[in-house]
């Protein structure tokens, strides 16, 4: 052994013995010292980790002492949690899915005899994955109800003449230019005018044909590509719209080219809508009765080069927001209406072959700022042509469900402000058709009328006694056709 290392060391400096032996013994009782200190140490360390470990599970297990429910349970997979029922005046606090990270996957119990996974695909907006969420035959049932019930153009252009926000708040030429004027430079370029303008109508513009109508209705006299106030005031308030009107407006020009219905899923409803209904109820861990006071599932078929570009589910919560669904309740009129969709919940009903996909433009963004959204001529709401240039894109595959948050949590267990990065659209499909299904969770923002409508709901349902109780719980059977084009 000593022999081994004096050869070992001897090669360093075979000329000097001597000195080379002492160092060498200095070397191995310093070593040997640190040696002990080290031992010591981790010796106390797993002493110490000994005790801490014991007093842990003393704490957590110790007979009559009430367990912390969040610290000793494993989180996943999660047991059948029961699908209980809260009482009309509602839940004050609504669970949130916590995404971790993206990529993260979570086991979910949402049918008996399967547990699925739920894939975190971003944390902005909280969007995940959830594969074979519905069966072939599921998938196939769904889309034979919607032909039987038959679907209708998803957008019809808006009659000429129609009422304009402007008109309504009674803006000036002046005031809408400031308001289209977001940086605030004295002139309009063309991402300021489209920012605004291109889902008015129901017509998507475009840089190009923003340019030709400027040049078609010699709106930009001196061609810089701006509009001065002076320009602009010269202008009607839906001149571009009108323009493009007249040329003629071919469907791959709108907003969305599909076609759509809605599916009643009240009790009565077939047995695949029903369960459908429970299953996102336990997948969203939502208090049952928002869920069942939600929109109808609305099922869409897009053919070959159909699309839709990108767009929010919902709008902005302003004081004077009021829902659709709480209307009623909210006892007030006001231009800022919206459909309140706290989230959505989209299945693929079948694998589309080609393009299809359901792009999220800036998900996970490091910032997210609406000027940006175009560049350099590339519009990033154009799914026709931009799908690619986006953050996020997911292929559509049979059975899969999506879902993701529209608004924000408000900080103390509600709905908050929109999630701006839930911006999402349909790609354009290049081959087969695309068949999916929506499902929207309504809540309303402004706690105090979800619980005054859930009142109401109730109110009414005890009055239709059981026995005469109409299957038509909706009056209007298609009370959401068209609203999504205002979105
Ligand atoms: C509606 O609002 C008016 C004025 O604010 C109030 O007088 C009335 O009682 C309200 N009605 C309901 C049903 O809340
Ligand atoms: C996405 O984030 C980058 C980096 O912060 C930013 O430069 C870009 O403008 C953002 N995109 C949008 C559409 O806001």
């Amino acid at each position: 052994m000593k022999d081994e290392q004096q050869v070992g060391l001897g090669r360093l400096g075979p000329s000097l013995p001597v000195p080379r032996d002492r160092i060498h013994l200095q070397k191995s009782s310093v070593c040997s010292r640190s040696y002990f200190v080290v031992v010591m140490v981790f010796f106390h360390v797993y002493i110490i980790n000994v005790i801490a470990l014991l007093l842990y599970v003393h704490y957590n297990s110790g007979p009559g002492e009430p367990p912390d429910p969040a610290a000793g349970r494993a989180p996943e997979p999660d047991p059948l949690p029961p699908v209980s029922h809260a009482g009309p005046g509602g839940p004050l606090y609504l669970p949130r899915i916590e995404g971790i990270r993206v990529g993260h996957v979570q086991k979910v119990a949402l049918v008996p005899d399967k547990v699925h996974e739920m894939k975190t695909l971003s944390l902005k907006p909280l969007l995940f994955e959830v594969p074979g969420f519905l069966t072939e035959e599921e998938c196939q049932v769904i889309v034979q109800l919607a032909r039987l019930k038959g679907l209708t153009e998803s957008q019809v252009m808006a009659p000429e003449g129609g009422e304009e926000l402007a008109e309504e708040l009674e803006l000036s030429p002046e005031e809408i230019f400031n308001l289209l004027d977001l940086n605030q430079d004295g002139q309009l370029q063309l991402q300021e005018v489209l920012t605004h303008s291109r889902v008015r109508d129901g017509i998507w513009l475009t840089p190009d044909s923003l340019r030709e109508i400027y040049a078609g209705l010699k709106a930009d006299p001196d061609g810089n590509g701006l509009l001065s106030l002076e320009e602009f005031k010269r202008l009607s308030s839906n001149a571009f719209q009108r323009f493009l009107r007249q040329r003629g407006v071919q469907r791959s020009q709108l907003v969305r080219n599909s076609k759509h219905t809605w599916l009643y899923q009240g009790e009565g409803a077939h047995r695949v809508l029903r369960a459908l209904r429970e299953r996102v109820t336990r997948l969203t861990r939502l208090p049952p009765v928002l869920v069942e006071l939600s929109e109808p599932l609305q099922v869409v078929r897009y053919e070959r080069g159909g699309h839709y570009h990108a767009h929010h589910d919902s709008g902005p919560v302003y004081p004077e927001t009021v829902c659709h669904h709480t209307k009623l309740a909210a006892n007030a009129s006001t231009p800022f209406e919206t459909s309140c969709r706290y989230i959505t919940v989209l299945f693929y009903l079948n694998t589309v072959d080609g393009g299809g996909e359901t792009a999220f433009p800036v998900a996970d963004n490091r910032t997210y700022e609406e000027l940006s959204l175009i560049q350099n001529d590339i519009d990033l709401l154009d799914t026709r042509k931009n799908c690619d240039k986006g953050n996020l894109r997911v292929r559509p595959t049979q059975g899969t469900a999506i879902f993701w948050y529209n608004y924000l949590s408000d900080g103390k267990g509600w709905v908050g402000e929109l999630d701006e990065y839930s911006l999402h659209g349909g790609c354009v499909v290049t081959q087969g058709t695309k068949w999916v299904a929506n499902n929207w969770i309504n809540i309303d923002p402004d706690y105090r009328r979800q619980a005054r409508f859930q009142q109401m709901v109730s109110q009414q349902e005890g009055e239709r006694h059981a026995p005469n109780r109409d299957r038509n719980h909706n009056p209007d059977p298609d009370p959401h056709s068209g609203m999504h084009s205002d979105l």
